[in-house]
């Protein structure tokens, strides 16, 4: 991995202490960062930074992100350009490996995927375990962590793991993710599983196990197969997201990447992250049900104080237009053409957009649509339930947490991390007689 430059010093003047200095380090896209690294060591203090606002948790060469250009690069080719000409299987290639695959490459890569598509027969009963109802994405995190009672070789010390374990690893989860997303949905619906085909490409496949069925064919249109391409790639990496932190938080302490995505996917879940899909959805579902207009939404939003979000809007990086969110909008706008459909609730979105980028709450906190605010429709229309909208999400996101799980791997200077804390709680204090439960009632409470 080419690491960052050092150039200057940064000079810390701490009340009481000579003044220190800490090296400044350019990466290669010309970013700065202070190396605080040795921080406590040298000065006894903690940089306190709620939601790691400031904090850079490691070098990467994986993604590049410039929130305030509207900027993201996949190892340096341009996410615009990767989601007009590649196919989300080459693009997981390039994120997992580094380069694009070349013939041969590319050849070895879908034979893997599709040698490892298969869920073990043990693995496919567990579905019929989880309540009805049960959300995908817990069902997911669940079968994802499973699979390493299943391929127990990467449970070991992971700096022991050779390099053909972890690619090997990294195209059974790529492949068995789809298989698990897609009879996941076939048990919310009550209706068997339908198994992967080897004929069929990545996306095409996963199509035909969820919604195929034996008494229902189904035809794979090449617009949906497309757009489901498109939004693959656009999900594909985000560089230190929170998802993607979480796995690197979790494979830090050396758990198999089998857990770590595990830990990833949970992540995602939460609304103001990836379960932000699902969210536009039933926001638009809901006013749509009140018959609440577009300005009516907008000024409730500003009026609740941070209450009410409109999902689908803001980032913690980006301050101008999503470049992600350009690219789904597109995609909605082509497929929604060549299928032919309306759905109102793309109406409203549209409007919800056009009135918050013209009104002033939403500029000065440079509030944009963010990748989450046209997905969830392209995903409605192609006929893929709510609820698995951030499965969707996770799909994509894999290539990138499989490549930041094993590039930290690969970083000698890859430690546990474990932050510090400023401790606000009370003092040394001791249990006062009333707080210290006497022998006998223990004795009483221990039976019960
Ligand atoms: N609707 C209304 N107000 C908002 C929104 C929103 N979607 N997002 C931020 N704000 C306001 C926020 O209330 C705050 O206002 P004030 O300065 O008056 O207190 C200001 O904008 C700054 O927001 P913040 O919460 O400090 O910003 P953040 O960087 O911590 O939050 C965010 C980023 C994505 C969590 C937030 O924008 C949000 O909650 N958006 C809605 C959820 C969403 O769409 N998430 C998907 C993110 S993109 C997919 C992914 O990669 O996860």
């Amino acid at each position: 991995m080419r690491l960052a430059t050092p150039t200057d010093v940064a000079t810390l003047g701490i009340p009481g202490q000579d003044p220190r200095g800490f090296q400044i380090l350019e990466g290669s896209a010309g970013d700065r960062a202070i190396d605080m690294t040795n921080l406590r060591r040298q000065t006894g203090l903690v940089a306190l930074d709620y939601g790691y606002n400031n904090t850079a948790s490691c070098e990467s060469a994986i993604t590049y992100l410039n929130g305030e250009k509207g900027v993201l690069l996949y190892r340096g080719y341009p996410v615009e350009e990767l989601a007009e000409k590649s196919r989300f299987v080459e693009v997981a290639y390039l994120l997992v490996n580094g380069h694009m695959p070349n013939e041969k490459e590319r050849e070895d890569w879908s034979m893997q995927l599709n040698r490892h598509a298969l869920l073990h027969e043990d693995m496919r009963h567990f579905f019929s375990h989880f309540p009805d109802g049960a959300h995908p994405m817990a069902m997911l995190s669940a079968m994802v962590v499973s699979l390493s009672t299943f391929y127990p070789e990467l449970s070991q010390n992971q700096h022991h793991v050779g390099d053909e374990a972890i690619d090997k690893a990294a195209a059974r989860l790529l492949s068995k993710l789809r298989t698990i997303a897609a009879f996941s949905y076939k048990k919310s619906i009550g209706e068997p599983v339908v198994y992967p085909r080897h004929d069929l490409r990545y996306v095409a496949n996963f199509l035909n196990m969820m919604f195929s069925s034996p008494v229902r064919p189904y035809e794979i249109r090449p617009e949906v197969v497309k757009a489901l391409n498109v939004l693959f790639i656009v999900h594909a990496d985000h560089e230190q997201n929170c998802s993607t932190s979480a796995v690197r938080l979790v494979g830090s302490a050396r758990v198999n990447l089998y857990a770590a995505v595990a830990a990833g996917i949970c992540a995602l879940w939460g609304p103001l992250h990836g379960g932000a899909n699902q969210m536009v959805i039933e926001m638009a579902e809901e006013m749509a049900a009140q018959g609440m207009s577009p300005k009516e939404k907008i000024e409730r939003v500003k009026n609740s104080k941070g209450a009410e979000l409109l999902y689908g809007f803001g980032h913690r990086v980006y301050k101008t237009y999503d470049p992600r969110a350009k690219i789904v909008k597109k995609a909605c706008d082509d497929l929604f053409r060549a299928l032919d459909v309306h759905d109102p609730l793309l109406d409203m979105l549209r409007e919800l957009e056009e009135r918050a980028l013209a009104d002033d709450f939403f500029r000065e906190r440079h509030l944009y649509p963010n990748v989450d605010f046209y997905s969830g429709i392209i995903y409605r229309a192609i006929g893929i339930p709510k609820e698995m909208f951030t499965v969707m999400f996770a799909l994509g996101r894999l290539p990138g947490w499989i490549a930041h799980w094993k590039e930290a791997l690969e970083d000698p200077r890859f430690k546990l991390q474990r932050p510090r804390q400023l401790y606000v709680g009370p003092g040394l204090r001791h249990l006062a007689p009333d707080e210290v439960v006497r022998a006998d009632r223990a004795a009483v409470l221990d039976a019960r």
